[in-house]
């Protein structure tokens, strides 16, 4: 794992924005793994930028979001199809067949969720995927004790991510739906490359117990452990409790120029 430490979340969204950019201009038909949530905001934002002031084209990119609610219409203003439209695709030159929602309203999970892993595999596998990380240390909405070999399926949230995403919803618990459709840790595991963001402290504990704890379904992130390229962008504040923080802020400043942003 490779943990990028930067002040803010502004500098690091920019860091991992880059990342993005150099591997879609290096692949223009990239596949790229999504998530929403409030974490990669600032980074859908910076490529917005790019999109608009630096030509970045996303015409031949395509596009697989993490999940989605259980039970929501792609309507729904809480939907992630509604959020990823909102956020990202409204304002690039995606191509909206492109972009790939797990389906919400489907009458038939795992006949939806086997034809989104197959969709994935037609593509190519996906080149990049972005992550957020849940104060449980979920990734996607695998939830604690999930199986690392899991692929796309129905998973329940726990109280604690349904009390986390209330805010979504105005507060109230009662709105955030109970079920899901989320990519699994399999799925996840093969993306080529891995980008998880965290900020705050409030990731503080779930980013020091997937970084450097064991690793165990206990804390599904720190699967990425075993990943072959899982880069960790976090700002101060999420990186406070990290034992080897000197060590990693070491490593990333003594990197020539083109390795930072690959
Ligand atoms: C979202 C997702 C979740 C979030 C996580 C953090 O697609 O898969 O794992 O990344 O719940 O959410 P935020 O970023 O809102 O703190």
């Amino acid at each position: 794992m490779e943990v990028i430490i930067k002040q803010g979340k502004l500098d690091a969204s920019r860091a991992a924005a880059r990342v993005v950019a150099r591997l879609i201009r290096e692949k223009p038909d990239a596949v790229l793994g999504l998530a929403t949530g409030s974490t990669p905001l600032p980074l859908y934002r910076e490529l917005v930028r790019m999109h608009r002031e630096e030509g970045l084209d996303f015409s031949r990119v395509v596009t697989f979001n993490l999940d989605e609610y259980l039970g929501l219409p792609p309507t729904h203003e809480q939907s992630y199809r509604q959020f990823m439209n909102r956020n990202l695709f409204d304002q690039i030159n995606i191509l909206p067949e492109n972009t790939h929602v797990p389906d919400g309203m489907t009458q038939d999970v795992p006949a939806s969720c086997a034809a989104y892993e197959q969709a994935i595999i037609d593509a190519g596998g996906i080149d990049l995927q972005l992550l957020g990380i849940g104060s449980d240390g979920h990734i996607g909405f695998n939830e604690p004790t999930s199986s690392f070999a899991s692929r796309t399926r129905i998973k329940t949230l726990t109280p604690q991510t349904v009390a986390d995403n209330a805010r979504f919803f105005d507060g109230d618990e009662s709105q955030v739906p109970r079920h899901c459709i989320t990519m699994g840790i399999g799925t996840i595991m093969d993306a080529r490359t891995n980008l998880l963001l965290a900020f705050g402290e409030g990731k503080a504990e779930a980013i020091a117990a997937s970084v450097e704890g064991p690793v165990t379904s206990m804390v599904p992130a720190s699967i990425l452990q075993h990943h072959p390229v899982a880069k960790v962008f976090v700002d101060e504040a999420s990186a406070s409790t990290l034992e080897l923080a000197d060590y990693y802020q070491w490593v990333y400043n003594g990197k020539p120029d083109w390795q930072k942003d690959a």
